[in-house]
């Protein structure tokens, strides 16, 4: 009885207040608006985000993990409780599961709370002048100045991407032909280099989107120009050469990253995560596929060395076998549909592992479904095209009717993820690379290379 008598003298007397925010570089701006939050009312709920959160909704290179940034918070004395905000909509439940009486915010979110008012007053607080965490995360660390070094389409895609990143700024474009250069750079406005050296003195890292045989050349070059290396898929199509550069990157003490968007992306690694957590059971059979037409004249049909659909896009369906089951499989075997100038147009590889098998499927000039499917011995998990921009994906059990969803944003082009991941990774905010490592992506490229010299007539080709 007591309690529901002090519930009742709470909710008329005691005036509860919320607010949210990453709070990350804790700074002036965070703690005058606590402190006004604090004064609005009598009890203070501050939500904290969280890193999973925060990537989700686009917002890249936190710096202060999710303690700091709480511990932070609870410093300033005006926070009485403080809880952690890990989804969108999650504001409109905590206000009716805190009981709110006023939500509260900086005057930068005039008018995106405003679905609030049927059940709370909401204010806008003024936002503090010249001080954010964006700053102070592009101060505490050196903008990192990346250059590229080819421009194709996806070159394309990595400019608007990298402007999302607070950190790195797109200094430059290289490519032998100057030409092609010079359009590019015109068009981004960005500097165009003729000369390589120049190219490598005004970068701190490189972006390599060239033709996949140049990859290797680039890349040594690039690491013995000391610049940080995030490289397109297929890196390198040699076992020996990923495992040199790795190597030579390590021993000069720079980052070297394999661009495979999807390992990047949150909703891939949640699938991952949920796909190991046990709830499908043993995993035993994997199946992924990706296909693209492609025109008749383009590279991937014409290419007669390093064109074709296993070089195009295997790399995206080994990516959730070597995650899932490793790179220790037991066979490989490739089945392919070459067209009449030998270049592979749909292939099939098929790994037997000691506990399970999987199929990578792709083809640039055969169309299917494109998904993947995880079996498992309690149930399985599917993600339908375009599961490698992982946004949602099922689990089925034998029970038909008990299906699991989950979904998950994937902004943009998604290569955000992946240039924010490499920023991290050089300024030693993250030191793992456990989204892609560097053994796994040796073993892709040791499956590259067998695939081409099984696929392959290089003794027709000349040199
Ligand atoms: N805030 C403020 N004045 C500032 C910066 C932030 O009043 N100069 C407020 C925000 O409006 C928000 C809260 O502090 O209500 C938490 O903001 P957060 O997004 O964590 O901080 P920012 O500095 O805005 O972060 P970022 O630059 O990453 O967006």
């Amino acid at each position: 009885m007591l309690i529901a008598i002090k519930q009742t003298w709470e909710d008329i007397y005691v005036t509860r207040v919320i607010t949210y925010g990453t709070f990350d570089l804790f700074h002036e701006g965070h703690y005058r608006l606590l402190r006004r939050a604090k004064q609005l009312g009598d009890y203070l709920i501050v939500g904290v985000t969280t890193e999973e959160y925060d990537r989700k909704r686009g917002k890249l290179n936190v710096i202060d993990s999710l303690i700091t940034r709480i511990e932070n918070v609870k410093k300033t004395g005006f926070a009485d409780e403080i809880i952690i905000e890990e989804a969108a909509g999650q504001k409109f439940r905590d206000i009716q599961k805190y009981k709110i009486d006023i939500f509260t915010v900086g005057s930068d979110w005039v008018g995106q709370f405003d679905y609030l008012r049927d059940y709370c007053k909401v204010i806008y607080l003024e936002r503090t002048k010249n001080i954010s965490s964006t700053m102070l995360r592009a101060q505490s660390k050196r903008i990192q100045r990346i250059g590229i070094i080819g421009t194709g389409r996806i070159a394309d895609r990595f400019i608007p991407e990298a402007k999302l990143v607070s950190g790195v700024s797109t200094q430059g474009v290289y490519n032998p032909h100057a030409e092609s250069a010079l359009r590019f750079a015109e068009k981004w406005e960005i500097n165009a280099y003729k000369n390589v050296e120049d190219f490598y003195a005004a970068i701190d890292a490189v972006y390599i989107a060239s033709p996949h045989e140049t990859h290797y050349p680039y890349i040594k070059s690039a690491l013995e120009h000391e610049k940080h290396v995030l490289c397109e898929k297929p890196m390198v199509l040699e076992k020996s050469q990923a495992e040199e550069i790795f190597s030579y990157a390590k021993q000069k003490k720079l980052v070297l990253l394999e661009a495979i968007k999807t390992a990047y992306c949150p909703g891939f690694a949640n699938l991952l995560g949920i796909a190991c957590s046990g709830i499908i059971g043993s995993i035993r059979n994997i199946e992924a596929c990706f296909t693209k037409l492609e025109n008749p004249g383009s590279r991937e049909l014409t290419d007669l060395r390093y064109g074709g659909s296993f070089t195009e896009l295997g790399s995206y369906v080994i990516l959730p076998i070597i995650k899932l089951f490793g790179k220790d499989y037991e066979q490989l075997l490739f089945h392919s549909i070459n067209n009449k100038d030998g270049i592979d147009i749909f292939t099939k590889a098929s790994f037997q592992y000691p506990n399970g098998i999987a199929t990578a499927t792709c083809g640039v000039g055969v169309k299917s479904e494109g998904r993947l499917l995880i079996s498992g011995t309690k149930g399985y998990i599917v993600a339908e095209a375009p599961w490698w921009k992982t946004t949602y994906f099922e689990v089925h059990y034998e029970d038909a009717e008990k299906i699991e969803k989950f979904s998950d944003r994937f902004l943009g082009d998604g290569l955000r993820y992946e240039i924010s991941d490499f920023l991290s990774m050089i300024n030693g905010s993250s030191k793992n690379d456990f989204k892609l490592t560097r053994g796994e992506s040796a073993a892709m490229a040791g499956i590259m290379e067998t695939f081409l010299k099984e696929n392959r007539n290089y003794e027709n080709m000349g040199s």
